[in-house]
């Protein structure tokens, strides 16, 4: 049996200026699939109870996330992802502590001053705070995640926050809580492989884009065949 090979990945895409599509800037990560980045179709029931697995999984991560991944979480990770250290000062350092993703969205385009940013699956929001940093007071980052208890943290913080708008919002990727075209930049870090259905979520980030705007993912990339053992293994997919 062949098995799964799974790879860090970025990748960026730009809302094209008349019809609703994503296209890719840049080369694509390399991938043995014609359609690299979507699944195929589950059932609603069956999206509904991975949504519920991983909702059960990141309940226990927003309290302790050490020894929860097969990755380094935290500021270690986030040092060697390539943020700033003048970044991880000004954040609320429980967040920093949480910071879970798996690549550095941020590098690849810097948000502008003034820009609204949508961090999808954000977490204890690091990369809102970081985001909110880059836009300044003129601009706006917003965090939406399916876990309250993800982002309760955060948003109490944010109240506090001195150097720009930082929100969080409940609510799940395929189904954003937001009008179309108001967010000048998506991002998302470690999100996109724990959505069973990707169609929808490469969507509603292209809907909520204003157009020209980009939407920069990092994530897990899985380039060969996945074994099925692992594709019902509701653990192997809310991890
Ligand atoms: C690996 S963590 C990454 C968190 C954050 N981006 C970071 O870099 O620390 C994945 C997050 O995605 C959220 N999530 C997973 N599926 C989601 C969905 N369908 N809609 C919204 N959030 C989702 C989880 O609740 C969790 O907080």
């Amino acid at each position: 049996m062949r098995c799964a090979v799974t790879v860090f990945c970025a990748l960026e895409l730009e809302r094209g200026r008349g019809r609703g599509t994503l296209r890719l800037r840049g080369e694509a990560p390399r991938c043995r699939s014609e359609r690299p980045f979507v699944t195929d179709r589950m059932s609603e029931a069956r999206c509904t109870e991975l949504r519920d697995a991983v909702r059960e999984k990141y309940r226990t991560v927003s309290r302790e996330p050490s020894g929860q991944f097969p990755y380094p979480v935290g500021r270690e990770s986030a040092v060697g992802l390539g943020y700033e250290a003048s970044w991880l000062d000004a954040a609320p350092s429980a967040v920093v502590d949480r910071f879970v993703g798996v690549g550095n969205p941020l590098r690849i385009r810097w948000p502008r001053h003034g820009e609204s940013v949508l961090d999808l699956g954000c977490g204890c929001g690091l990369d809102v705070f970081v985001a909110s940093l880059l836009v300044g007071p003129e601009g706006r980052a917003v965090g939406v995640d399916l876990t309250p208890e993800m982002i309760e943290r955060p948003a109490r913080l944010a109240a506090g926050w001195p150097h720009g708008k930082a929100e969080f919002r409940v609510g799940t990727i395929e189904k954003l809580p937001f009008e179309d075209a108001v967010f000048d930049m998506v991002i998302s870090n470690g999100v996109l492989n724990l959505v069973p259905d990707k169609d929808v979520a490469f969507r509603e980030a292209c809907r909520v884009l204003k157009p020209g705007g980009h939407f920069v993912a990092a994530d897990l990339l899985v380039t060969d065949t996945v074994p099925p053992q692992v594709l019902s293994s509701m653990d192997a997919w809310s991890t």
